[in-house]
């Protein structure tokens, strides 16, 4: 378990691996739900989820790339249900999906609160598993450090998923990053922080990540050190397709990709882009 207290330093392995089983951050664990949710909301920084003004930006171009409302729209990986809540509002039945229960609860408070009433639904589902019963949408998004967390040969599955509970000629959104940001390489910071994923009380937080340019991976480790001198680790990894793999990786589970889009602009992806917006289209 990655929040288990280890002793310095001796049980943490010197240089950080992508997709550790032992320290990878578990996103439906319970044990992070209220932690991640105060990083969701926190409004400081776009660590969890983006800022608002940022996200109505977003949404204002998902406008544009969306089908005509009424579409059905699945939002997968939704958090806290900040863009599905949005999209809802442009006219369009939107189901949320996501592993963490406590950001979906927060969705749901969202979508009572701002009556959302039927245009508007959460659930608790797993990407890789994702089967949603008889149900088709006209539209799923896929936004903001969701495709990319998982590894490379799980990636096509989960595109896969979203292909099955597309309806023929349905669109993807999918947005993903070409490059993390931190520079290629290892890097590490310090700091002490009053709370984190890893403590509600003050801690010194070590981090470091290594981004391997070669294999297209990153992973970004934390280690909180506590007053006793135990420790805690937790760390996030991803793969990062090349830009000009995209059309591959997405044809491998059945989309045809229609356009590539450098970050949430209008204009043409290219390999110096740092986050592209894909949309594709199911195949029949
Ligand atoms: C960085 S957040 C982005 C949330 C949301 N899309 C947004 O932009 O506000 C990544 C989301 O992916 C979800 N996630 C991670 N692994 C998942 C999985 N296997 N199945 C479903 N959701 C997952 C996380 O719980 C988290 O809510």
């Amino acid at each position: 378990m990655p929040t288990s207290r280890r002793p310095v330093p001796s049980a943490i392995p010197p240089l950080p691996s992508p997709f550790d089983p032992a320290a990878e951050l578990d996103w439906g664990a319970a044990v992070y739900g209220r932690r991640l949710l105060r990083e969701h909301l926190d409004q400081s920084h776009d660590s969890a989820s983006r800022r608002t003004k940022v996200i109505t930006a977003h949404v204002r171009r998902l406008r544009r790339l969306l089908p005509e409302p009424p579409a059905r729209v699945l939002d997968a990986g939704c958090g806290p249900g900040f863009y599905a809540l949005r999209v809802a509002a442009l006219g369009h039945d939107v189901v949320g999906v996501d592993v963490d229960r406590a950001a979906l609860r927060h969705a749901r408070a969202l979508a009572r609160e701002r009556r959302a009433g039927g245009r508007l639904a959460f659930r608790t589902a797993d990407l890789r598993e994702l089967d949603l019963g008889a149900a088709r949408f006209d539209a799923a998004l896929l936004i903001y450090y969701v495709l990319e967390n998982f590894p490379r040969r799980q990636q096509p599955r989960v595109l896969r998923r979203l292909r099955r509970v597309l309806k023929p000629g349905g669109r993807l959104i999918a947005e993903l990053r070409l490059r993390p940001d931190r520079p290629p390489g290892r890097s590490d910071w310090w700091d002490i922080v009053p709370d984190s994923l890893l403590s509600d009380r003050p801690h010194l937080l070590l981090g470091d990540s290594v981004y391997d340019t070669r294999r297209n991976s990153f992973v970004m480790r934390e280690v909180a050190v506590f007053d006793d001198g135990t420790t805690a680790v937790l760390q996030t990894s991803g793969w990062l397709c090349p830009l000009a793999s995209i059309p591959t990786l997405f044809a491998r589970a059945g989309f045809r990709v229609d356009a590539i889009h450098d970050g949430w602009s209008s204009r043409r992806a290219t390999p110096l882009s740092e986050t592209v917006l894909v949309v594709a289209t199911a195949s029949g």
